[in-house]
């Protein structure tokens, strides 16, 4: 059997990875500014996440959501700590698809609403309403149209104004990305979160925070969007969170009152899943790893700032966006195949910084050296 082709691949296999280093099966080293899309956030194959993986596999790997799983507790107990949401409850899943679908879902449970609005450039998964709020026509399925999605302008107060103004009793939720990844690294404002927040409490509807890319603690603060100073009714997170493992989950408000079948998965908050995401936190708050996503992040952004060859420098935090113009497209191709740097990319050049929320300053000036490099190559 074949694999089914949809991914264009770099030829490159990883076949070791320590921290933010990656080695490929020639033995070539590569610093890791990608992490595997914003999905490693302590670190590659950190000792202490090997550890208690480990030892969990050893005693239960997975049992199902029908008996008590402890680890569930304490992991909700330690997230609701880490991320300022003590008063939230934790649903968990696998995959930040699914964390929007559920949180879509759950808004939709609380209101019987139907109508959802999202926003230009926004990337909220790939599967069934997921996706229809996704702003990408070319990976909506028929079958996943719908008119029960609104697209507005991103960060345009008087549009979103206006759309709750005609449609406000049909509204069931908002979601957004505290700053857009796959859109290029734009953040939203603070006075536009503001006045999701002030027009879904006007109008019973749900503000969802989209925190699968731009979340647990990428940007210095666990979820970025309350950079607004207002909350979110319902987190999305996914990506860091299992440093690797497929862990996904929704921070919900107190407000929100569950009943037994009201959401559910078989694979969702099993006991790997949650030894892997209490590791990561443990190692975050150990580690003080919010600081140094804020002290690394600020001194990449100032220093990519004094670059004449780039356009603009976005984000905050290890989420930065390097925008490039047209004829240096090929910088991030370079950076790969000759300065051996891993880095994202969005459309049409942007690219993405993302790496593990430990990353050293040592390790962002060996970046900076590399990135003059390649932008003088051809
Ligand atoms: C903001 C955002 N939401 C949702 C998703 C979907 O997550 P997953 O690929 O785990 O389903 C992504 C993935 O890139 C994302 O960036």
């Amino acid at each position: 059997m074949n694999l089914f082709e949809v991914y264009p691949l770099n030829d490159i296999e990883i076949v070791k990875a320590l921290g933010s280093t990656v080695w490929d099966a020639k033995g070539q080293e590569y610093l890791d500014l990608y992490g595997g899309h914003a999905v490693i956030s302590i670190g590659h194959t950190h000792p202490h996440y090997v550890k208690r993986l480990t030892d969990q596999l050893n005693k239960v790997g997975f049992y199902s959501n029908s008996v008590k799983i402890a680890l569930q507790v304490e992991l909700a107990e330690k997230l609701g700590k880490v991320s300022g949401k003590e008063d939230y409850q934790l649903f968990l899943c696998n995959s930040g698809a699914e964390a929007n679908e559920n949180a879509l879902k759950l808004a939709s449970f609380y209101n019987n609403r139907k109508k959802v609005i999202a926003f230009k450039g926004a990337f909220h998964g790939r599967t069934s309403l997921a996706v229809s709020a996704t702003d990408n026509p070319k990976i909506i399925a028929p079958v996943n149209q719908t008119d029960n999605v609104i697209f507005l302008p991103h960060n345009d107060v008087e549009a979103l104004e206006k759309a709750f103004a005609d449609f406000g009793e049909e509204i069931s939720s908002v979601i957004i990305e505290g700053i857009q990844g796959v859109g290029g690294i734009r953040e939203a404002s603070v006075d536009f979160l503001k006045a999701i927040r002030k027009l879904c409490d006007q109008y019973n509807a749900v503000y969802i925070a989209d925190s699968v890319q731009c979340g647990y603690g990428r940007t210095g603060i666990f979820y970025s969007h309350d950079y607004a100073g207002v909350e979110a009714d319902v987190y999305t997170m996914a990506k860091g969170m299992g440093n690797g493992f497929p862990v996904a989950g929704i921070a919900i408000a107190p407000k929100f009152k569950p009943w037994h079948y009201m959401l559910g998965t078989t694979f969702g908050g099993n006991h790997l899943a949650c030894a892997a995401a209490l590791a990561v936190l443990e190692i975050m708050e150990q580690d003080d790893l919010m600081g140094n996503a804020t002290a690394v992040g600020s001194y990449l952004i100032e220093q990519l700032k004094g670059f004449d060859a780039v356009k603009e420098v976005r984000g905050r935090g290890l989420m930065i966006g390097i925008d490039l113009p047209e004829e240096l497209s090929h910088v991030k191709k370079n950076l790969l195949f000759t300065q051996h740097i891993f880095t994202g990319e969005a459309k049409p050049n942007v690219i993405r910084l993302l790496p593990a929320l430990n990353l050293s300053q040592a390790h962002a000036d060996h970046f900076l050296e590399k990135f003059t490099l390649a932008l003088k190559e051809n």
